[in-house]
């Protein structure tokens, strides 16, 4: 394949996955947004294939159709609630990768460098290899807090901080070290050093993280991921690696950021590890009060009261798979003159815009969804709120106790419309950990049970 060739179809594949990022940013042209991705990818693939010069093109293939049946049916078998783990799994491989390709690049004998060149080739080998390291591990701890492998608690060592500037030292000692070395099989020990104090680095610092603040580490890591890969991108002088990597890590920054700001959190206190720590009141002990229920025929009557109405969905929707559920109740309702709103707070769930992605599913129309911001101020002026499996991001604590793991996080004010009603199971408390006031106020009414029950049941009594 001509390198000219290679270089037009890189950028062809590069202008699509810029596409498909800003196709991703509306509901409305998300779809279109993923086949450009789709698309460009498949350039990428087939490019970068047919230009790989190896005597060996059947073990490249044969490699490559078994990961990629691995991949269908894993994909194909998860289920909508296991998104986030599928995530973390995947940016854990974007990691062992970046960690395995460094290491082969490395110790691969044909390449030669002298000079400055060699300087820079090793330096994006060790940052290359640093970065995929901690994202691997970091990335296996999330999902196994993400599956529930592992308590949600943050895992708190004594010194931890003096640890993570320790292991911070350890590393940038090792790069000096090994940058100045002529001696081969020591630049090789000491970049395993490295890779094992980064292998540490990314349990601890994602093993430190309390519950409410993993939407934070898993955005941060899927940023670290795009910068792996960019780094790989440099060290194979593979342009479109660069830039793919790029993309990925910037975007995956901006959305920590925005995360960050949802959570009111700072990056680095939440990378520094701790939050959720104080216990505080999570133990549920200052919440005192009546739980007063709610059954179907009341409810329904109830909404059929109301003028204006707002659902609030959380991670119980998606466990419950309701979405289809609400969706058909919303129709209903709005059939009747009622005005049915979704309000959805940006950590819902568990993954960035998991709830946006299960209403688009059971197509509740997009002009009726509505971000936090958006209609947090509505709420003395709504007639009825259904929280569908919401919990942290409807817990008043959050603003009343300065000492709950989830204190200065903004959560929807629910509370502030005339009457409020909760769909859960029980008084099970939500993934940070902390029991919710919000059940007991004197305007909440619990309607208790599966949700997709509840709803069906709801749908055809009003
Ligand atoms: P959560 O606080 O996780 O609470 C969900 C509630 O749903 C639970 O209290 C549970 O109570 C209920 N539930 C579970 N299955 C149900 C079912 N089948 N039917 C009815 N209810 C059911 O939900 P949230 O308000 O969406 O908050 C999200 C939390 O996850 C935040 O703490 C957030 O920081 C964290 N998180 C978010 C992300 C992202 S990126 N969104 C990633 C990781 C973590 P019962 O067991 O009593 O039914």
């Amino acid at each position: 394949m001509s390198p000219s060739l290679i270089t037009v179809s890189y950028l062809g594949a590069a202008a699509l996955f810029i596409l498909a990022l800003g196709g991703l940013s509306t509901n409305d042209t998300a779809r279109r947004g993923n086949l450009f991705g789709i698309i460009g990818m498949i350039i990428a693939v087939v490019v970068t294939i047919a230009a790989f010069v190896t005597q060996h093109h059947e073990v490249l293939i044969g490699i490559m159709i078994v990961g990629g049946v691995i991949g269908f049916v894993l994909s194909r078998r998860v289920q909508m609630t296991q998104m986030p783990e599928l995530v973390a799994i995947l940016h854990s491989l974007v990691g062992l990768a970046a960690v395995l390709i460094g290491f082969a690049n490395f110790m691969d004998p044909t390449i030669q460098y002298t000079g400055v060149e060699k300087t820079i080739h090793e330096i994006e080998v060790y940052i290359g290899i640093a970065i995929g390291a901690l994202t691997f591990t970091g990335s296996v701890i999330a999902y196994g807090k993400l599956s529930g492998m592992i308590g949600g608690q943050p895992m708190l060592l004594p010194a931890r901080h003096w640890l993570n500037l320790a292991m911070f030292i350890g590393v940038m000692v090792i790069a000096v070290e090994f940058v100045g070395t002529v001696d081969h099989d020591r630049a090789v020990l000491l970049l395993l050093a490295m890779t094992v104090i980064a292998l540490l680095f990314g349990i601890h610092m994602v093993a430190a993280i309390g519950g409410a603040d993993m939407p934070v580490v898993i955005s941060m890591l899927n940023s670290y991921s795009g910068w792996a890969a960019a780094a790989t991108g440099f060290m194979l002088s593979n342009d479109l690696l660069i830039v793919t990597g790029a993309l990925v890590g910037s975007s995956g920054a901006i959305l920590s950021y925005i995360m960050c700001r949802a959570m009111n959190r700072h990056f680095i206190s939440v990378i520094a590890g701790g939050f959720g720590t104080s216990g505080g009141s999570s133990a549920g002990a200052s919440i005192e009060g009546e739980v007063q229920t709610i059954d179907i025929p009341a409810m329904a009557d109830l909404l059929n009261g109301a003028k204006e109405i707002m659902v609030v969905p959380g991670y119980g929707m998606a466990t419950a798979q309701a979405q289809h559920a609400i969706a058909e109740i919303t129709k209903t309702l709005i059939n009747k003159g009622i005005n049915v709103r979704f309000g959805i707070h940006p950590v819902a769930g568990r993954m960035p815009g998991h709830m946006n992605v299960l209403l688009a599913e059971a197509k509740v129309p997009y002009d009726i969804v509505f971000e936090m911001d958006e209609i947090n101020d509505d709420f003395p002026d709504i007639d009825v709120s259904i929280v569908v499996g919401a919990n942290d991001t409807v817990n008043p604590l959050a603003q009343e106790d300065a000492d709950s793991p989830i204190a200065g996080m903004p959560v929807l004010e629910v509370w502030k419309g005339k009457t409020t009603v909760v769909l859960k199971r029980g008084m099970a408390a939500g993934y940070a950990g902390v029991d919710n006031p919000l059940f007991v106020k004197e305007n909440t009414r619990m309607l208790f049970g599966d949700a997709k029950q509840t709803l069906d049941a709801l749908a055809q009594a009003i």
